[in-house]
């Protein structure tokens, strides 16, 4: 039986999207003792503050597979040297209405491909700022950022570089052992 259920969430909404390979990686590559399940965003409607009395299900659905997760998985894109807007928006949903913020306490790691050299480092910081208000639990170390090739990960998850695929399998037992030690702390 899995010992934690890790919720992933993708940061692209694109078909193609580089990030859902790289998530499909991470899933094949986690510890045994991992359930793996997509938190998905996509059919959220932008956020005001005018739906926090009568939050729609869709969002409501959207917290409470926050809830239910022991630790959440970002797998993210950047643009424009940030994360997409419409994770933001997400986000904003996840965290409101006041008091009632989904991510109050959960562990989170945050990781992302692009194609560029520096493999989403500007936007992973942004992203831990606003998650570490959020006041998650955030992984410090191991980070991931991960410059994509075309034959980096086939499209059933395969990593096809062996140092890679090495580092992504260190980098989710490291995800167990911080939500474990989050556990512990309380
Ligand atoms: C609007 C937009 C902005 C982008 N900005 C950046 C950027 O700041 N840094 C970067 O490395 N790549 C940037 N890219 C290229 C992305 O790395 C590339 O499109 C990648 O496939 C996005 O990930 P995804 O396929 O998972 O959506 C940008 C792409 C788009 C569409």
């Amino acid at each position: 039986m899995a010992k934690f259920t890790v919720g992933y969430v993708i940061g692209s909404l694109a078909r193609e999207s580089i990030n859902r390979k790289l998530a499909k990686a991470l899933v094949k590559l986690a510890p045994a003792d991992f359930a793996m399940v997509e938190i998905t965003w996509k059919d959220l409607p932008f956020y005001s503050y005018d739906f926090d009395k009568n939050y729609p299900k869709v969002a409501v659905d959207f917290k409470d597979a926050i809830h239910g997760a022991d630790g959440i998985l970002f797998i993210t894109p950047e643009y424009n040297r940030s994360i997409p807007g419409a994770l933001k928006n997400a986000i904003d949903w996840a965290s409101r209405p006041y008091g009632k913020n989904a991510f109050d306490k959960k562990p989170a790691a945050v990781i992302g491909a692009s194609i560029g050299a520096i493999g989403t480092a500007v936007a992973q910081q942004h992203l831990k700022g606003v998650l570490g208000y959020c006041n998650m639990r955030l992984m410090n170390s191991p980070e991931g950022y991960i410059t994509f090739k075309p034959d980096l990960i086939a499209d059933d998850g395969t990593v096809n570089v062996e140092s890679t695929r090495e580092f992504l399998r260190t980098y989710m037992q490291a995800f167990a052992a911080h939500i474990q030690r989050c556990a512990a702390a309380g």
